[in-house]
Parts: structure tokens; C-alpha cells; sequence
């Protein structure tokens, strides 16, 4: 459960600093919260752009007395509950998806992107930090660094809507908690109808850059591991995370 909880107005980077609190001994349940990031990071090395006040930086650390190997879906499990929490918050529901391994897109924009990282011994035990980044009511002069479509949850939910966030917060670590310490009995699994009902481009034809490498070929889902599905003309192959990155073609 949650075991501690720092709130700063500006730090380099959540997950930054929840790594080290990691290695001082911080616990398991422990999260770090920013208005601003000086250095937010995205995945594959790139920034996160992180004005004040405007959206939500979370990072949570979770403990694991097993080995870091058993973490592959963990990102696919974390990025279906959000997908979920989102959802849910308007009874009509709102029309999320996700973009593998873990980005949460609105009608093809980003509205926000999970980077998990993971230290630990070879035989374990490990810990894993969840670091959230997700636009709640950022405007277009304060996104404009952003170098892909983007959306905010005000703009997505529309008028009427007031998000409060430190409920919108609560809600996400809840689940989010919840969701580690399932994972932790029962790994993937329970979670991938979930993550495969909010798929955004299954079936449709796609592009993954792996490094300096290009394939292109048919999105068939994600496998019962979490990997991508990809139909080529070799046939179907399957892609780990890692350094992959999906783009529609
Ligand atoms: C991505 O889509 O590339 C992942 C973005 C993750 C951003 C969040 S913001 C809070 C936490 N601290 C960071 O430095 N990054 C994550």
C-alpha cells in the first residue's frame, strides 16, 4: 500500500528520484509527485515536456522479491489499467487506446505515455518504478515542444467536465497499486483482455523502429507474453519492447 508520499513544485525527474530514493532503501508503495520536471524523460531517451501546474508527473516504486526477468508484461498491465481508470470517468465512457507497448492515445493523439524502469539483481529481488505522465488541462504554447499530436483529459472529456486532480491521483495509485500486487500473483494474463479491448491499430498496417532498423507489416495484437504481433511477408513475427517503437504507416 502507499507508504509514502513526497509532493515537490519542481525536481529533474520523478522517476529520477524515486530511483534513488530506491537505492537509499525507500519502500515498497513509496510515490513521487512534481507540478514541474526540469528533466522529464520519456521512453527510447527522449524528454518529457513538463510545465507546472498543468498536468499529472507521478512516479510509484513497487518491490518484487523475484527476478527482474519476470517483468516483461508489467508495462502492458499498468498501461490497461489506466487505459481503464480513464474510462471510467465519464459513464458514457471515453474512448482511449493504446498504442503498444504502453502509450495511451485519444483519437490518435497522446494523451499519456507510462516509462517503467526496473533495477534489480539477476536472481532477484528487484523494484520497479511506474512513472506516469499524463495532460490534463496543458495549452497549446506549453505543449508546443511536443513533437507529435497530443491531447489533454479537459479537452478530451469536453465541457462540464471538471477534472480534480488530486482525486483524479488517488484513483490512479489505487489502481495502479492494485494492479502491481495482481501482477505479482498472476503476471500477465488476467490483464490482456483489457489491454487487447482498448487496442488502437490492430489489424491495420504499421511501421516499428527498432534502432536504425525499419519492418512494416500487419499489427496482430500483442501475445500472451506481451509482445507485438506483426503479419509479414515472412509471416508473423513477435517484437519484445525494449527499444521498439510503433508507428502507424
Ligand atoms: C513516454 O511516453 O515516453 C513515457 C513518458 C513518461 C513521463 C513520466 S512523467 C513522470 C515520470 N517522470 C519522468 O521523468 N518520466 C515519467
Amino acid at each position: 500500500r502507499l507508504s509514502r508520499l513526497d509532493i515537490h513544485p519542481v525536481i529533474d525527474s520523478t522517476n529520477r528520484e524515486l530511483m534513488r530514493l530506491a537505492a537509499e532503501g525507500a519502500p515498497s508503495g513509496s510515490v513521487c509527485l512534481a507540478e514541474r520536471q526540469t528533466a522529464g524523460r520519456g521512453r527510447r531517451g527522449r524528454e518529457w515536456v513538463s510545465p507546472f501546474g498543468v498536468n499529472v508527473y507521478l512516479s510509484l516504486l513497487w518491490r518484487y522479491p523475484f527476478a527482474p526477468s519476470n517483468l516483461g508484461g508489467v508495462s502492458l498491465a499498468i498501461g490497461a489499467v489506466l487505459a481503464e481508470v480513464l474510462n471510467d470517468i465519464d459513464p458514457e465512457g471515453v474512448d482511449v487506446a493504446l498504442k503498444w507497448p504502453n502509450d495511451l492515445l485519444w483519437r490518435r493523439r497522446k494523451l499519456a505515455g507510462l516509462l517503467l524502469e526496473v533495477a534489480g539483481e539477476s536472481q532477484g529481488p528487484c523494484h520497479l518504478v511506474v512513472g506516469l505522465g499524463l495532460n490534463l488541462r496543458m495549452t497549446a504554447g506549453q505543449g508546443g515542444a511536443i513533437d507529435q499530436p497530443w491531447a489533454s483529459l479537459e479537452e478530451v472529456l469536453g465541457d462540464g467536465f471538471m477534472v480534480e486532480r488530486n482525486a483524479l491521483v488517488s484513483c490512479l495509485l489505487d489502481a495502479f497499486m492494485d494492479a502491481l500486487d495482481h501482477y505479482g500473483r498472476e503476471g500477465l494474463a488476467p490483464f490482456l483482455p483489457l489491454w487487447r479491448a482498448h487496442d488502437a491499430y490492430l489489424g491495420e498496417p504499421v511501421r516499428l523502429l527498432i534502432g536504425e532498423w525499419v519492418i512494416e507489416g500487419i499489427h496482430a495484437g500483442v501475445g500472451e507474453d506481451g509482445s507485438l504481433l506483426l503479419d509479414t511477408p515472412d509471416g508473423r513475427r513477435a517484437f519484445q519492447a525494449g527499444e521498439v517503437s510503433l508507428r502507424p504507416l
